[in-house]
């Protein structure tokens, strides 16, 4: 047992299993006490059973550490409330929050119904307005915290995934803004982008979108190409490769590192750069179409390929 976060407390969300039990148990092998949630669904979000929280304490406690099982859902504002006061009621004060909870709803978008778009932005963006405000008022309170939001490279562009890639670029965009606002009380919120294989990254046939995009059949991020062998179970992407990156952003140490984002996975930590300007045209009078119809395709948008058409 190391002591880096001796005396705190941390929440993990959805840590019945995958990354989230990872985060817990190293969040405890560093000497926080951890309420371990998760609402025991199905990959798919439905169900619910709190065995997999129970499970995960118990691990923790044979560990010597402490822990507390929470089986709410973190869609749900009484639920996420709750979560806030049992860290409180049980371990009186709360120091970390990590939403990782998540659950995945693949479909073409032409073909995805309006269940499976808000079951997805629900789980991994409501749960932010109903997990993360209550912690975030004690931390502004206290004027200490550190918030660690799971976003997903599929942000950055996946195939059937449109309902998960706008909640996943959403929690980014989230953390920064946490980051501005809660900066000045002492609280750090930041974004991991994990590569892990667990029970839903074996819910994605990778291989076969591999194969279909050697062959030209299938427009494939470049991402896709490095996590080849992701599948449910890999050790060469084990879930704990990524939870002490969790830990540093969750010590003192990492005091200054705040509205980042970081790609994280098989031994692999990546900074993630803010989006930058590329190119820029600019004119001081309004433009006129038909010159910027001109000037564009020689300059700003000049030697750009769509990534879906054929090369
Ligand atoms: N595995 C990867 O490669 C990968 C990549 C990018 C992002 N992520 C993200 O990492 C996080 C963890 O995913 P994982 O790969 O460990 O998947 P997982 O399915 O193994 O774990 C997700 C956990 O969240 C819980 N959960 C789902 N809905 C919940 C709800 N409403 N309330 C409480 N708990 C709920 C589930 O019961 C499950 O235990 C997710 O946010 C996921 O989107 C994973």
């Amino acid at each position: 047992m190391g002591n880096l976060l001796a005396g705190k407390v941390a929440i993990v969300t959805g840590a019945g299993r995958g990354l989230g039990r990872a985060h817990a148990l190293a969040l405890a092998a560093e000497g926080a006490r951890v309420v371990v949630n998760d609402l025991g669904g199905a990959v798919t979000g439905e169900g619910g059973d709190l065995s997999p929280a129970q499970t995960v304490v118990e691990e923790i406690r044979a560990a010597g550490g402490e822990a507390a099982a929470n089986g709410g859902d973190v869609t749900s504002t009484a639920d996420g409330r709750a979560l806030a006061e049992q860290a409180l009621d049980t371990f009186g004060r709360l120091d970390i929050l990590v939403n990782n909870a998540g659950n995945i709803r693949n479909q073409l978008f032409v073909k995805m119904s309006e269940e499976e778009w808000d079951s997805v932005i629900a789980v991994h963006l409501r749960a932010l307005y109903t997990v993360a405000k209550p912690a975030a008022e004690v931390f502004v309170k206290q004027r200490s915290g550190r918030i660690v939001n799971t976003a997903s490279e599929a942000g950055l562009g996946g195939y059937a995934a449109a309902n998960y890639a706008a909640a996943k670029e959403g929690i980014v965009g989230f953390s920064r803004t946490l980051a501005l606002e809660l900066g000045p009380f002492g609280v750090t919120c930041n974004a991991i982008r994990p590569r892990a294989g667990t029970r839903m990254a074996g819910a994605v046939d990778m291989q076969k979108a591999l194969d279909l995009a050697r062959q030209g059949k299938l427009p494939l991020p470049d991402f896709m190409f490095e996590i080849e062998g992701m599948t449910e179970g890999s050790d060469s992407f084990a879930p704990e490769l990524v939870s002490p990156l969790v830990v540093f952003l969750c010590t003192e140490a990492a005091g200054h590192v705040n509205g980042r984002d970081f790609i994280v996975g098989g031994g692999e930590i990546s900074l993630v750069s803010l989006p930058e300007k590329a190119r820029t045209v600019f004119t001081r009078e309004r433009w006129a179409q038909q010159d910027l119809q001109e000037l564009l395709p020689r300059t700003l948008v000049r030697g750009l390929r769509n990534p879906a058409a054929p090369q």
